[in-house]
């Protein structure tokens, strides 16, 4: 990802490959209007993100912690929610507007919202690096109200990009 042009533009840098990946990563950010993410997962970006992070909308960060929004450049503004996932949903639908709202990760917070039947597609991004550990996306029980379709399946030199929607 990170030597794709759509990925680099993202975070201020310029030139990367232009190819069937880098058009996925530029769709994948255009149809976001806003996201949602778990605390760890934003715990890795606050560090790591740059002063005007990739998102360019509104972040809304599951936790435990109240803490006061945290407006980057560029658009960006995280919002901490300790609500519940309806509640994050629910604020990230109305600042998305038209467009898609993006549960971006990490694990624990896409299970949660696939176990409640919130999720309506899932686009999953297979590389083929055996990490050997870690924590895995589907580990552990998880069950949907809602049934799978697969709906597409490309890949390239460098990934697989799996579409599943949920009926
Ligand atoms: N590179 C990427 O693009 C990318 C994308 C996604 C994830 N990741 C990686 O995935 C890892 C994180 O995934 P993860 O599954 O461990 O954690 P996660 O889903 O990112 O965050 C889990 C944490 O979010 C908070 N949380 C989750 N659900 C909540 C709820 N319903 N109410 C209140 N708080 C809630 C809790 O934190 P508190 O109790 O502390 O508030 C919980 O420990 C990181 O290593 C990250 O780098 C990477």
């Amino acid at each position: 990802m990170f030597g794709l042009a759509a990925f680099r533009e993202r975070l201020g840098m310029a030139g990367g490959e232009t190819n069937s990946d880098d058009t996925i990563v530029r769709e994948v950010f255009a149809r976001a209007g806003a996201y949602v993410m778990g605390k760890r997962m934003f715990e890795e970006g606050e560090v790591r993100w740059p002063d005007n992070p990739p998102f360019r909308a509104p972040v809304y960060v599951l936790t435990h912690h109240r803490r006061d929004p945290w407006v980057r450049a560029g658009g960006t503004t995280f919002y901490f929610v300790s609500d519940g996932i309806e509640s994050a949903l629910e604020h990230a639908r109305q600042a998305a507007g038209r467009l898609d709202v993006r549960i971006s990760g990490g694990a624990d917070t896409i299970r949660q919202y696939v176990g409640a039947g919130l999720v309506d597609e899932i686009a999953i991004h297979l590389a083929p690096l055996l990490l050997g550990s870690g924590r895995g996306l589907f580990d552990g029980a998880i069950e949907s109200p809602r049934t799978i379709e697969p709906v597409a399946a490309v890949h390239s030199r460098h990934v697989t990009h799996l579409t599943y929607w949920f009926a």
